[in-house]
């Protein structure tokens, strides 16, 4: 019973064959999946796919590649997408200063603006956060965002920061970047904090664990993750499986 906590099924890479590679996933042992929305558009689509299919739950809202031309009114597209059960975090929002598609500002701005949204929704909020780590901290605080909770997905920041978090109610997302070689911080950060804050994600269709690094990703690779973590953790892959399972359970309130 894996919960994939992370997943963007609506990519167009997966076009070809969604729906039979969906309906196989019970049969890969994912019992639950959260697919995360990009943009507008995704997000009608994320909602779609948790019509379709028993096992998909929503996240909705806009990435911070996509904030540009995003408007007041898609505030109110996401509260409106929200009023159906399925729908179960805000996602992903955040910033990039990696590729800082859009200015620092405007993403500073809507990611604010979304954990406002987030928070009169009383929904957690999936974090993405790409080389801002002070910056988002800063916004989680002066949002005071902990009242909500949520996952920083895709972890790349320092052990110590990770506590932080921890420290705050916040899940630590971790995916396929852990199977790497030169994955030495992200690899500290999982032995140091509790099997008890720590998601599981591919954030499908990229990155891909080891032995399948640079394939199109699916959620039936987290095995890898899993048994990553165990090694790291000296767990049983049915401890972090069932852990992990637990953890999204909790945050996502999915009885
Ligand atoms: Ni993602």
């Amino acid at each position: 019973m894996i919960f994939e906590s992370h997943a963007h099924y609506d990519d167009e890479k997966f076009d070809i064959d969604r729906d039979d590679l969906l309906e196989r996933m019970p049969d890969e042992g994912v019992e639950y999946i959260i697919n995360v929305a990009a943009n507008i558009d995704s997000a009608y689509k994320c909602v779609e796919l948790a019509k379709k299919y028993d096992y998909i739950y929503a996240a909705v809202g806009v990435h911070p590649d996509d904030v540009e031309n995003m408007k007041k009114e898609d505030l109110k597209t996401i509260k409106e997408l929200s009023d159906y059960d399925k729908v179960v975090a805000v996602g992903e929002i955040g910033l990039d200063y990696y590729y800082e598609n859009s200015s620092k500002e405007l993403q500073k701005l809507w990611f604010s603006e979304q954990i406002e949204t987030a928070k009169e929704l009383q929904l957690p909020i999936i974090v993405h956060s790409r080389d801002a780590a002070k910056d988002t901290m800063d916004i989680i605080k002066s949002t005071d965002a902990k009242q909500i909770g949520g996952v920083i997905h895709c972890y790349s920041g320092s052990s110590e920061l990770a506590r932080e978090y921890v420290k705050m109610g916040f899940y630590i997302g971790v995916g396929g970047v852990v199977t790497f070689k030169n994955a030495n911080k992200l690899k500290e950060v999982v032995k140091e904090i509790s099997i008890d804050n720590i998601l599981i994600e591919t954030d499908s269709p990229y990155l891909a664990p080891v032995p399948n690094r640079g394939k199109r990703n699916d959620s039936s690779n987290l095995k890898y993750v899993i048994q990553q973590i165990a090694e790291l953790k000296n767990m049983s892959y049915e401890e972090v499986l069932k852990s992990t399972y637990e953890n999204a359970k909790k945050l996502f309130r999915i009885k």
